[in-house]
């Protein structure tokens, strides 16, 4: 695979944000990742925001999908398994995905040592396709479903689906899919580890998040209000740009393959 070319599309020449990223993630103590859709993007799968964002051409769920579930959880069920849910643009992009570059240099990171957790915001399970392991998903995971009652988690065939609206065979409780859904809280056990993460974290990867969905976009400001430092990967400006400390304005593929052969370089000097 050959190196992407440090002059980006965005003409920001990359040579010195590079050098400057991959100085202070080699620094740094403990290295997170926030990860949101764009880097998806890489590998087919829409955003929501901007051009060509799901929420762009088709509005913004409202924020009673939640309260709508638990009011009548089988017509949810009913309504996902006859397809009539909606979206699906996106349902076949995730089927279709495989893991970008970007999500291979972020597990490349985590080999090296320097990255020690990913928060991901994308339901997409591309990471763990491309083998990262320290990952913490905010808004669930496309291929599991979760009992409301006792939160365990199952594979999307480990849960029966007898009956509608299926339950749990250990506590009886509703299962839904595991993904967040609009006016959802997160789930406990996602947000004690994201706030645990955020508390250590000494410098920040913001990689492909327009950073206005909270609580995940809340993350940074703590990090920053630590002490930490941030580096915005994104090829367009964020609320989260000026208090950034690098800004590699390019797409994540090209950027974080050039900070992960900067820090090999790095690590086989150490
Ligand atoms: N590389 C890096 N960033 C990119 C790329 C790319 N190739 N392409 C686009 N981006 C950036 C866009 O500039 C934008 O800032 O990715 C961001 C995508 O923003 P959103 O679509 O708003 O996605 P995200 O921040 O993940 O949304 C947060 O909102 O709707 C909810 O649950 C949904 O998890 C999602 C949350």
């Amino acid at each position: 695979m050959s190196e992407p070319d440090p002059s980006t599309g965005s003409g920001q020449d990359l040579e010195q944000p590079v050098e400057e990223a991959a100085r202070l993630i080699h620094l740094a103590s403990h290295v997170v990742a926030l990860v949101g859709a764009g880097l998806s993007v890489e590998s087919g799968i829409p955003p929501f925001r901007g051009p060509g964002g799901l929420w762009t051409k088709y509005g913004e769920p409202d924020m009673q999908g939640y309260q709508r579930f638990l009011e009548d959880p089988k017509d949810w069920w009913e309504k996902r398994i006859s397809r009539t849910d909606g979206y699906q643009e996106l349902i076949d992009a995730l089927a279709q995905a495989k893991p970008s570059a970007g999500h291979a240099a972020l597990k490349e990171m985590e080999d090296l040592g320097y990255l020690k957790h990913i928060i991901t915001q994308n339901i997409d399970n591309l990471h763990q396709e491309a083998g990262s392991r320290a990952i913490t998903e905010i808004h669930g995971n496309r291929t599991k479903l979760r009992c409301l009652g006792c939160g365990q988690r199952r594979p999307l065939d480990q849960f029966p689906i007898d009956e509608l609206p299926p339950t749990c065979p250990d506590c009886g409780g509703v299962v839904k899919s595991d993904t967040v859904m609009f006016g959802e809280p997160i789930p406990q056990d996602a947000m004690e580890e994201c706030i645990n993460q955020t508390q250590v974290c000494d410098c920040m990867l913001l990689v492909g998040t327009s950073a206005v969905v909270y609580p995940a976009a809340g993350f940074p400001l703590d990090v920053k209000r630590g002490g930490g430092r941030l580096i915005e990967v994104n090829p367009n400006e964020t609320p989260l740009t000026e208090m950034s400390d690098v800004v590699l304005r390019a797409p994540a593929g090209d950027s974080l393959s050039l900070v992960v052969s900067r820090l090999r370089e790095i690590a086989g000097a150490r």
